[in-house]
């Protein structure tokens, strides 16, 4: 039976990307997509979100959720994916639209609907989980497992200390770090592992396709930011890690740590601190990948993107 899954997201060129790889991976049951403020304002997030599903010819209910954090102010990644959130392709106008119910309300709606069954993947923010965690307490021991993109066991992108999806909305992730939902997080230090290099891209570009096309664009622009600032070979893949860790999950090397995320005010705002070597004796909260088969990860989007 299929693994029924929730994407909460931000898109984000990345976040399109791991969309992609879900709606063509027939072990995934997308239950429903719901949206967030991050990369872009959540009027952009979901605006997009509807647009790569028109892309993909894919028929999925899409949940507005929090347009702020809990309570920092707004930060958005614009520099990184520009205005729209998705620059570079020239993606379809949505057909479908957005569901009325709020996010929160539809992940607590689908948890107590499919107790132990539902997985959650966010790759933006963390504000609608733990929205949902708060509307609903019951919902957290009825959540087998969340795969999250964010934090780093090293160092940032957004601060020195912390990466943009947890420095976001520092609050909330605390708030789903500490809920005891058993947590597998890609942060930094294993998403820089998978980049996007130009002969990986050419791949996609020979498949030839409409969604290949918009894959292919997408990380033509998503580089620019990664050439400029780090020097890399191309752009790091970092939310789809985690919808490809459920289809593959040999494909990463996880290790159990205890990880909290720094609330006080400072350069270290919004650190994921992991217990690496677990000198702490803290609760191992979260297993945490600090290794990628990055071969192993591109051969199973080319696949998947082959699909279309
Ligand atoms: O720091 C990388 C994360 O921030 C990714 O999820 C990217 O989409 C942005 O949201
Ligand atoms: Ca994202």
């Amino acid at each position: 039976m299929a693994q029924k899954i929730i994407i909460d997201n931000d898109p984000g060129h990345d976040d399109a990307i791991n969309l992609l790889l879900a709606l063509a991976s027939g072990e995934l049951e997308l239950l429903g997509i719901t949206c967030v403020h991050g990369n872009v304002g959540l009027d952009r997030t979901t605006l997009n979100t509807l647009k790569i599903l028109e892309l993909a010819g894919k028929n999925v209910s899409v949940y507005a959720g929090a347009d702020r954090p809990l309570l920092r102010d707004p930060i958005n990644a614009e520099s990184v994916h520009g205005k729209s959130g998705l620059e570079g392709p020239v993606l379809p106008n949505p057909t479908l639209a957005l569901k009325s119910q709020r996010a929160a309300e539809f992940i607590v709606q689908s948890v107590l609907e499919y107790p132990n069954e539902v997985i959650l993947v966010p790759t933006g923010p963390l504000t609608n989980i733990a929205l949902a965690l708060r509307l609903e307490p019951k919902i957290a021991p009825l959540i087998p497992q969340m795969v999250i993109m964010g934090g780093s066991t090293d160092f940032g992108n957004f601060s020195p200390a912390a990466e943009f999806n947890i420095l976001a909305d520092p609050h909330a992730a605390s708030i789903v770090f500490s809920s005891g939902v058993p947590i597998v997080m890609f942060g930094l230090n294993v998403t820089h592992q998978v980049l996007a290099t130009p002969a990986r891209v050419d791949k996609f570009r020979q498949l030839g396709s409409k969604v290949a096309e918009a894959v292919v664009s997408l990380l033509e622009f998503f580089k620019l930011s990664y050439e400029k600032r780090y020097q890399f070979a191309g752009p790091a893949l970092h939310d789809p890690c985690t919808v490809a860790y459920l289809l593959r999950p040999e494909l990463f090397k996880l290790r159990e740590m205890n990880v909290e995320i720094e609330l006080g005010a400072g350069p270290s705002f919004g650190q994921t601190v992991c217990d690496v070597w677990g000198v702490t004796g803290k609760v191992k909260n979260a297993r945490v990948a600090i290794e990628a088969d990055a071969d192993g990860f591109f051969e199973l989007l080319l696949e998947r993107v082959g699909r279309y």
